[in-house]
């Protein structure tokens, strides 16, 4: 079914909360309907609201809003080691998470309790605890909207990175994802290796899916905020990819910096929230806007702020690192 909304406020479709009002939007239940809602309601600006988890509103929407509503999981081959399942764009990430959990699959455990709709999984490439969605995902099906027609992207052909993919530059703004297929292990495969997992999960008994899941949702939820709570995009930024030469000169200086090796040669990953932190700033505030107490690479909402007002408040904080580490950051959250 399709469901076509016109001037519709959509704070409580954006998990920021920012107050905008969208000209038009629509919800579609099932890939096949995507042909008709294009000739019908089609213009030549769209963009794909899917949960809302990783945008921030800047002012009232002319484009128009597509929302993949479609929350069928469907397993498709099984064998005794794997599992492949077709899930629909609409189902709650986390849902997932739990529906793998409860069947012994492993893979996606580490990815408890991110926010988002599994459409988005791979646009991002949501990552977590030392386990990226590429991980599992084996392929991605879209709507292609130029072509009209319906396209299976193989994982290999979506160019996954740490937080990026094709669908953020040569497929963004012309195609709808409307599901993903992923493979999941009917054999034990614990990834404990990230900070505090270890001893969380020992905590409770030692590596079953279960106590990992338990484990990794007890430490989001220590530090990150609830979005119903204090309106948020989890990590407003990406944690910067720098030149080994660039981690090393900041190494002299501050030898307990978290660091970590970053997939590209000669490159290393820095911690922003180490970095936001280390300049003063976590748990700052200004207005409607702060750093949050627990996690600095977090921008919170702390009530009624404006698109506008974070944006300039991130700045700020850009700034800061910059001015403190010569380093510059940038977000991960789609500005709109
Ligand atoms: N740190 C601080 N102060 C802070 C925050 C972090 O010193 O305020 C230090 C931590 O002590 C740690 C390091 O920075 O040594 C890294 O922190 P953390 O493990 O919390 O992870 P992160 O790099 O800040 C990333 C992801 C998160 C994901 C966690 C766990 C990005 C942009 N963020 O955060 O993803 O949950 O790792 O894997 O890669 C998200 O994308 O929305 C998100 C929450």
């Amino acid at each position: 079914m399709i469901r076509y909304y016109e001037n519709i406020e959509i704070s409580d479709r954006n998990s920021f909360h920012v107050r905008q009002v969208a000209k038009r939007l629509v919800e579609f239940d099932h890939a096949e309907e995507l042909p008709e809602l294009f000739a019908k309601y089609g213009s030549e600006e769209w963009y794909v609201l899917s949960g809302g988890n990783n945008i921030l509103f800047t002012k009232d929407i002319e484009a128009l809003l597509i929302t993949p509503c479609d929350k069928s999981i469907v397993v498709t081959a099984e064998n005794d080691k794997v599992v492949r399942a077709k899930v629909g764009a609409g189902v709650e990430w986390d849902d997932l998470v739990a529906w793998s959990v409860e069947r012994g699959l492993w893979g996606i455990e580490n990815l408890s309790l991110i926010p988002g709709k599994a459409g988005a999984a791979p646009v991002q490439n949501i990552g977590a605890y030392g386990v990226e969605a590429k991980d599992a995902i084996r392929s991605v099906e879209m709507y292609f909207v130029e072509g009209n027609n319906f396209v299976t992207l193989a994982a290999e052909h979506c160019g996954f990175g740490y937080r990026e993919s094709v669908f953020k530059h040569t497929l963004k703004g012309r195609v709808v994802i409307t599901a993903i297929e992923i493979e999941l292990s009917k054999e034990p495969n614990p990834r404990l290796g990230y900070g505090d997992v270890v001893r969380e999960v020992e905590a409770r008994g030692g590596a079953t899916l279960a106590n990992i899941r338990d484990a990794i949702c007890s430490i989001r939820r220590s530090k990150l905020p609830d979005t119903a709570v204090l309106g948020n995009a989890g990590s407003f930024f990406k944690n910067p990819i720098v030149e080994r030469e660039v981690a090393e000169r900041l190494l002299a200086e501050f030898p307990e910096m978290p660091h970590y090796p970053a997939a590209e040669e000669g490159k290393v990953k820095l911690a922003a929230g180490w970095l936001i932190d280390k300049a003063g700033m976590k748990g700052y505030k200004e207005g409607n806007v702060g750093v949050h107490e627990r996690q600095a690479l977090v921008l919170v909402n702390l009530g009624g702020a404006t698109g506008g007002e974070v944006i300039a408040f991130a700045e700020k904080v850009v700034e800061k690192v910059h001015e403190r580490f010569g380093i510059e950051i940038s977000p991960e959250v789609n500005v709109m």
